[in-house]
């Protein structure tokens, strides 16, 4: 199969990673020094998230923080994991974003898409869970561009969530779980639909241009048909949820 209509037959998919291959979850604890990052509101505090603050404060510093291995272990997981789901060369962000949803707030403060701050329609979304989540610290997204029927995205750890944050309004629900959720998220574009904008991020405030916001991934030269050893096509058919 080729991998060319990953997201073709749904709004979004939930596909499974090797977690000892991408083991993100373990390099956060370790970077933030806890046994669970569900409990990491018992050691940390954030202000509420707001438009301005929802990627800035002290807590967001300190995700960023985290060391080269994370960042490598990134960069290996978009070659080997996430290019073969789109069968080409990628141009992919550079540093991802990190997100917590503390018990009581939201982590992102707005209801929106993505494409409502500059992004290029083109992108599309992966967004990983590192910790837990349930209904209530999870994204939400429509089912279609403009149907406005918000539904959890409860995706386990060990897997992606993946979806077009420019065509799909998501955001948030209070955290009423007693939970926190922590998750980082990135925004992958086929070369082929690649043109660089002039536009800046607002969170990370780069440049959406290869070199700034984004790096290029070429394409490899090793079979884009098969994920991880499992059959692409086998591993989205059975993974979909809703
Ligand atoms: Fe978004």
């Amino acid at each position: 199969m080729e991998g060319h209509g990953v997201l073709s037959e749904r709004a979004w998919q939930d596909l499974p990673y090797d977690m000892r291959k991408y083991p993100f979850d373990q390099l956060m604890r370790t970077h933030l020094g806890v046994e669970a990052l569900e409990d990491l509101h018992e050691y940390h505090n954030a202000p509420r998230l707001t438009s301005e603050n929802e990627q800035a404060t002290d807590l967001h510093r300190l995700l960023y923080k985290i060391g080269q291995e994370f960042y490598d272990v990134y960069t290996r997981f978009v070659a080997d994991w996430v290019r073969p789901l789109f069968g080409e060369g990628l141009v992919y962000q550079s540093r991802p974003n990190f997100r917590f949803q503390l018990p009581g707030d939201v982590a992102v403060a707005e209801w929106h898409r993505d494409s409502d701050v500059g992004h290029h329609a083109s992108e599309t979304n992966i967004w990983i869970p590192l910790t837990t989540v349930n209904e209530r610290n999870c994204v939400w997204l429509e089912s279609a561009h403009g149907a406005r029927d918000f539904k959890p995205a409860v995706v386990s750890v060990g897997s992606a969530l993946i979806f077009k944050a420019t065509d799909l309004l998501h955001g948030n629900v209070k955290n009423t779980s007693g939970r926190t959720r922590v998750s980082f998220e990135f925004r992958v574009i086929k070369a082929s639909e690649y043109q660089d904008r002039d536009e800046v991020s607002v969170n990370l405030s780069k440049r959406f241009a290869v070199g700034d916001y984004f790096e290029r991934m070429p394409a490899s030269t090793a079979s884009e048909c098969r994920v991880d050893g499992t059959d692409l096509h086998r591993a989205t058919s059975d993974t979909l949820q809703e």
